[in-house]
């Protein structure tokens, strides 16, 4: 095991599979203590079990984001059971996809409460205690869909630009604190929310190949790849890095267009 997360205790939000158990493994390797939230208790307990890491560096909650009293209840169960919770990774999220014009409020409202309150959330319920103790650091798994649309995915890039509104404003607030707030800017990342994306095509192969052929390199991020980035950002290695966005998208969002 390596040591460049020792000391930290990390809340983790959707963490029962795709990006967010990747970054659970990933942690748990570099040396941190994890507290891992998902609104999939099943899945979660079987992650849990999977992980298979001693009581005292892994415990677990089932929980929704957008619940702002359930979150608080698991801020308090996570300085229980591994200690005061000084970094946070804001990575559950959902996809909510539509034209404009065919979004209903019940797809607008589920989307804002999850992609952007249920990382507020979170974050209300961490500050507190990372200013008491004069630092922490938050991480903030946003998307390309935080500086760029595709059409017929709104709302959903709505609440990544949104996230990343909040992200800069945190940042600012409790930079004095010694409070880091960044986020992390995948492209598309080989899950199971991505897999699902596919299936809605009549022809789910093609769209795949699709997806594959827009990229520079022709494939897109595992979900370990993007873990890597998230340990650098939560760790002590980037002290200065504040109110920052990394991009990690093998270079979609910069091609302007395929030759
Ligand atoms: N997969 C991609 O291509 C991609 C690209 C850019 C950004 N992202 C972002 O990365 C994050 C993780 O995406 P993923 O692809 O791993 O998703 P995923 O669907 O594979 O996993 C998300 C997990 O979050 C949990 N979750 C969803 N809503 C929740 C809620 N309200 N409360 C608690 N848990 C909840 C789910 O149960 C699930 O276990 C999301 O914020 C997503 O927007 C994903």
């Amino acid at each position: 095991m390596s040591t460049r997360l020792a000391g930290k205790n990390i809340f983790l939000t959707g963490a029962a599979q795709g990006i967010g158990l990747a970054i659970a493994e990933d942690c748990l390797r570099e040396g941190a203590s994890l507290f891992l939230v998902d609104r999939d208790g099943a899945l979660l307990a079987e992650t849990v079990a999977r992980l298979d890491a001693p009581p005292e560096r892994l415990g677990w909650a089932a929980a929704d984001i957008s619940d702002s009293a359930a979150i608080a209840s698991a801020m308090a169960d996570a300085a229980q059971r591994i200690g005061p919770v000084n970094a946070l990774i804001n990575n559950a999220g959902i996809n909510v996809f539509n034209t404009p014009l065919e979004t209903s409020e019940e797809e607008w409202q589920r989307c804002f409460d999850i992609n952007l309150k249920g990382a507020w959330n979170c974050c209300k319920a961490a500050l507190p205690g990372m200013i008491a103790a004069g630092g922490g650091a938050i991480l903030n798994i946003a998307s390309t869909h935080a500086f760029t649309i595709i059409p017929h995915t709104f709302p959903y890039p709505l609440a990544k630009h949104a996230l990343l509104g909040l992200t800069k404003s945190l940042a600012l607030e409790y930079a004095a604190a010694g409070v880091r707030v960044n986020a992390l800017a995948p492209g598309y990342v080989e899950t199971q929310k991505v897999i699902d994306y596919w299936n809605g095509f009549a022809d789910p192969e093609a769209a795949r190949a699709q997806t594959m052929a827009l990229h520079p390199g022709r494939r897109i991020a595992k979900p370990a790849e993007i873990a890597r980035a998230a340990v650098f950002m939560i760790s002590d290695e980037c002290p200065f890095m504040n109110a920052a966005c990394l991009v990690v998208d093998g270079g979609l969002s910069m091609l302007q267009h395929a030759v």
